[in-house]
């Protein structure tokens, strides 16, 4: 699957969308941000947004009925943009089975474990509490499930001793920051296949110089 027209979904800090934004300035992303998804007016991922000109869609929830009300909304500004890949970076909220339906295999979301430990909320501080001595950083398919979907890539960060949840929680965004843009480059290069539940990431076809 080739993509490289994206929305990034996010819900609060914004250090991933930055590091995106970074990538692409850079030529590293091999796609284009065309629109920030935020559910929060207030989040300063929205003020990153606008700092990058990048368009930004923002909605109060609760102004609206029901959540297929604000999605057909988020519809129409994804296909007004022609947007080929929904990258979830920090949305705290889940979003329909008839969304994913229609994007099924087109989203993607970045999870601070090493799922399938510690889906849901505060990853970061269950594992902190569970006391493991390894934890990491999923990208992931996002099917109809909360932090269910199939593994795209994972990278391992170790717990250290005396690590608090701000301790760990650092360490873990410098990897994620690190592992999305290249996720999503692989992406833009046509190198993701899925089959069930089993993801492949192609060589990267080598330029031949003549
Ligand atoms: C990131 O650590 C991301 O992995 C996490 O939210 C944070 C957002 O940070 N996502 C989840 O926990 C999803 N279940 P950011 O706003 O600074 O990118």
């Amino acid at each position: 699957m080739k993509a490289n027209r994206i929305a990034v979904f996010a819900s609060g800090r914004g250090s991933n969308f930055q590091a995106l934004v970074e990538a692409q300035r850079k030529g590293l992303l091999g796609a284009e941000i065309r629109l920030l998804v935020c559910d929060k007016p207030e989040a300063p991922v929205v003020e990153l947004a606008k700092a990058a000109d990048v368009d930004v869609f923002v909605f109060q929830p609760k102004a609206y009925a029901s959540k297929e009300a604000y999605e057909r909304e988020i519809v129409t500004e994804l296909d007004r943009r022609d947007v080929d890949l929904l990258v979830l970076a920090g949305y705290m909220r889940l979003l329909s089975p008839s969304f994913v339906e229609t994007y099924s295999g087109r989203i993607v979301n970045i999870h601070p474990s090493l799922l399938p430990a510690f889906p849901g909320k505060d990853a970061i501080g269950q594992a902190i509490e569970y006391g493991v001595k390894m934890t990491g950083v999923t990208v992931h398919f996002v099917d109809g499930g909360m932090d269910t979907g199939p593994v795209i890539a994972q990278r391992a960060v170790e717990v250290r001793e005396g690590d608090d949840a701000a301790a760990l929680a650092e360490r873990i965004h410098e990897v994620e920051q690190k592992l999305y843009y290249e996720v999503v480059s692989w992406f833009a290069e046509g190198r993701v296949s899925l089959n069930g539940r089993h993801v492949t990431i192609a060589d990267k076809v080598q330029e031949v110089e003549h």
